[in-house]
């Protein structure tokens, strides 16, 4: 290890800690340099699922990308730092192309890595193929601590590759409330808080509601705030076991994909029913456990192994989150505190429940924000817990 390479790493970490993983997951936190002929002439980091890589942002940040063509100027940038293995894989789940291909098209000469993939699949892989492709590579070792201390959620993520990692979201009162006691709970929270909100379901693969929730609150469930309002739409799933959602529902307003969970055997109503003959609507048949309730670890296999679902934003309402608590299914919760109190029993998990304190799914890893009035909280499951 060259004594100038662990400096840069830390730089290329630091970059790293500007992300959240409650936008990144189940994706690395991952920071970059670019450096020509020694000096720093780019950094970045992966802010979002889906969105560019870290190697990427960095080439951006130097002037190193042709947004017309898409892919890096050779020659603007001869070395990178990285604080993870650059990605060889393209195409399958993956939404952007191979790291190790923009670097070979950058012209990079050296690259610097910190963390071997811990991901089998592709440990490995990618430092091979820069190799061959005669890139100089540095590996540092003591790179791996920082990465994993940064990369709960990821590393969580990696046990699961038969489900997606699943965030649960809600927005609350001080005293836990997430509606008044008619149901009503629209709203809660600020425009700051909302608007955050659809930014998280531009970052998702799938948002998921249950039947209460779509007929109660009558969500359109798409993007509408912010920068990524337009960009490619999450699929919608309803958890609506008898298939009973009415004609005018805004869920149906927009296009884009739904997936409709439905009890195996169901013959759904009317309104759905004309919906499944076309193009947006697709049933997802679930079967039934033998507490009554929809066998929702099944629905989440399949949302991953035929729908490329890899991450899973559930806005509720409490009893879906309920049902995915007491079936281990839940990684992560976020939530919108309003300075309000609405009293009443409506809270934001119903079901689920353990008989002491001492079986409580303990969460860790808070990242905050303060939105207009509104505190946002978000919590990751503590790792000893894992199911
Ligand atoms: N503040 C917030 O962030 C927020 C967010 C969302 C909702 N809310 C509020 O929460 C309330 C709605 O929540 P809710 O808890 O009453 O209902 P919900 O969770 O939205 O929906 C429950 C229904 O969904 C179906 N379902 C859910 N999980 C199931 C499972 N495992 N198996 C089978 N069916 C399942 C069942 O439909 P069937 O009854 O058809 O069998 C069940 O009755 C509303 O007042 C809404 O305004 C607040």
């Amino acid at each position: 290890v060259e004594a100038q390479t662990i400096p840069l790493l830390a730089r290329a970490q630091a970059e790293a800690r500007r992300a959240e993983w409650l936008f990144t997951a189940p994706n690395p936190r991952v920071g970059a340099l670019a450096l020509k002929n020694g000096h720093l002439v780019g950094r970045g980091f992966h802010r979002v699922h889906g969105g560019a890589h870290a190697e990427e942002q960095a080439l951006r940040d130097a002037g190193a990308w042709d947004d017309r063509a898409g892919r890096p100027v050779p020659g603007r940038v001869d070395e990178m730092v990285v604080t993870l293995e650059p990605c060889s894989a393209a195409g399958g789940e993956k939404k952007r192309p191979a790291c190790t291909e923009l670097l070979r098209a950058a012209g990079i000469r050296r690259v610097q890595v910190g963390a071997v993939d811990p991901d089998p699949r592709h440990s490995g892989r990618g430092l091979a193929l820069l190799r061959e492709q005669g890139i100089e590579v540095v590996h540092t070792p003591d790179g791996k601590a920082g990465f994993e201390e940064l990369n709960r959620a990821f590393l969580r993520g990696l046990l699961y590759r038969e489900r997606p990692w699943v965030l649960l979201k809600w927005a609350a009162s001080l005293d836990g409330k997430t509606a008044a006691e008619t149901g009503a709970s629209r709203w809660i929270t600020s425009l700051a808080a909302r608007a955050e909100v659809h930014a998280l379901r531009a970052a998702s693969d799938a948002v998921m509601v249950g039947r209460r929730t779509l007929t109660g609150d009558d969500p359109a469930l798409t993007v509408r705030h912010g920068s990524a309002a337009g960009a490619s739409p999450p699929v919608r799933v309803l958890v609506d076991p008898e298939g009973r959602v009415p004609d005018g529902a805004r869920i149906f307003q927009a296009r884009g994909p739904r997936l409709w969970l439905l009890r195996e055997g169901c013959r759904p109503g009317p309104a759905l029913a004309r919906r499944l003959a076309g193009e947006d609507d697709q049933a997802l048949p679930t079967p039934v456990r033998p507490d009554g309730r929809l066998d929702l670890a099944h629905a989440l296999r399949r949302l991953r192994l035929d729908f490329g679902v890899r991450r899973l934003l559930v806005e509720g309402g409490a009893v879906l989150h309920g049902g995915l608590l007491a079936e281990g299914l839940v990684d992560a919760v976020v939530r919108y505190e309003a300075p309000c109190l609405l009293g009443g029993t409506r809270g934001a998990v119903v079901g689920g429940g353990v008989d002491s304190p001492r079986q409580a799914l303990r969460m860790v890893e808070e990242e905050q924000a303060r939105l207009g009035p509104d505190l946002r909280r978000a919590f990751q499951v503590a790792e000893e817990q894992q199911h």
